[in-house]
């Protein structure tokens, strides 16, 4: 190995891991960023260090290090949308849409959403934890580093509080990175039947404030469409929402124009998500907030929607795209991010590298993470997947079949495990 220092990128002290003939697409500024042959240093919890094979010290004494074969290190997936607290099935929902019921029309006699409350709201906090840590241990053999994990299955103090813990013990429990959401305003209770305002009261008045004295939620999205809630209840709980400091995002433009992302955007909202029926106003609203768009093609892919979001507009706007699994038992069963990434090209017509930057850096803005997570530059995370592919466009190209070596997050062997 020849040692030709560069004095632009000196390879630092501190280092305690370094992976060594790598390729890696940096994924900063939401570009690959590509590096060939290259090497990756990890300080304690972060990445120390990305440069070329050629500007490694010649010997390492106390450094471990990982030979990675010409493989290629990519930011661990951030999984920015999902609902993966859940108990019962919705397959039976999945027959009906596939004999021409819709998505809709299932929400409105009974079941959707509420059918997977009425299990949940059942289900022993253990019991969802069981179910929600396989959920978990599987996402992390697909390279998914970071996870959002919703409540709104319980929509009742008790049970969004409940899922809530159980959002908070997977934190501890499981390697990735959990951020929980409180989703309250998700859709109206039976025992609200009728009574939208007042549920919407009982989310405001009770649940938030238990929510905030939890501590474990950080943000609070809502569902904006004819069969969930208005603008006008959106407004009341962001307010309520931001008062006690939680940050805002929303469902919105999903089966109809409800005009909510443009109140979102407005209301400061990290990102709106969806977004398959908005206007260029709302897109110019989010633009000019530095809202991010959050592109969910699963839940598109299985309420076989046929129109699509404006990504032309986001591109010409310089809005960033993220992309999600929307994992949920109902409109998106999708438990890995890859086939997510082929869906983003293949129905919104995103380009590889756009789609693997919505799995990464996108999704980490849309989590206001993006200064620790997301890519791989020196102070942040060293949230990282070794991949044995020829290209990261394999990532997006590729469908059954995970070709992931090595999952670390915070600089710690993830998956497999030793
Ligand atoms: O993001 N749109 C609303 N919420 C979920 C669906 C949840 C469900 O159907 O259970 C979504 O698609
Ligand atoms: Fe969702």
């Amino acid at each position: 190995m020849t040692n030709i220092p560069d004095s632009s990128n000196p390879f630092p002290e501190n280092v305690d891991q370094v992976f060594t003939h790598c390729r890696v697409a940096t994924m900063a500024k939401g570009n690959y960023g590509i590096m060939e042959n290259a090497a990756l240093a990890v300080s304690g919890k972060t990445i120390a260090w990305v440069g070329p094979m050629d500007a490694l010290p010649e010997t390492f004494e106390t450094i471990q290090v990982t030979d990675c074969r010409n493989h290629w290190i990519l930011p661990g997936f951030v999984d920015c949308h999902t609902h993966l607290v859940w108990a019962g099935s919705r397959a039976r929902e999945f027959e009906m849409r596939l004999a021409g019921v819709s998505y809709a029309e299932i929400a409105k006699a009974g079941g959707g959403i509420v059918s997977t409350v009425k299990a949940t709201r059942a289900a022993a906090e253990d019991t969802l934890f069981d179910l929600a840590s396989r959920r978990m241990s599987h996402l992390l053999t697909q390279g998914i580093t970071t996870v959002e994990i919703k409540s709104g299955y319980g929509l009742d103090l008790e049970s969004e509080l409940k899922m809530l813990a159980v959002a908070g013990r997977l934190n501890k429990a499981c390697p990735q990175h959990v951020t929980a959401t409180f989703l309250g305003a998700h859709a109206i209770p039976l025992e609200f039947s009728g009574r939208a305002d007042a549920y919407i009261k009982e989310v405001i008045e009770v649940m938030l404030p238990r929510v905030k004295a939890q501590g474990i939620a950080t943000a609070v999205d809502a569902f904006c469409e004819t069969i969930a809630f208005f603008r006008e209840q959106i407004r009341q709980v962001f307010e309520k929402a931001k008062d006690l400091g939680f940050a805002v995002k929303l469902h919105a433009e999903q089966l109809s124009d409800s005009g909510g992302t443009a109140l979102a955007a407005e209301m400061g909202a990290l990102s709106c998500d969806h977004l398959e029926y908005l206007s260029v106003d709302g897109a110019e609203k989010m633009a000019e907030h530095g809202t991010v768009a959050v592109l969910l093609p699963g839940a598109f892919y299985y309420l076989k929607e046929t129109k699509v979001p404006p990504v032309a507009v986001f591109r010409q706007l310089d809005i960033p795209m993220a992309v999600a699994t929307d994992l949920n038992p109902g409109s998106s069963p999708v438990l890995s991010m890859t086939p997510v990434l082929n869906m983003a090209c293949l129905l919104f017509g995103l380009t590889c590298e756009e789609a693997l930057a919505g799995a990464t850096l996108h999704g980490a803005a849309a989590l206001g993470l993006a200064d620790c997570k997301g890519s791989l530059e020196p102070g942040k995370d060293a949230d990282f997947v070794i991949w044995d592919v020829d290209t990261p466009a394999d990532l997006c190209y590729l469908t059954g079949i995970t070709p992931l070596k090595q999952v670390v997050i915070q600089g710690k062997t993830a998956y497999p495990q030793g």
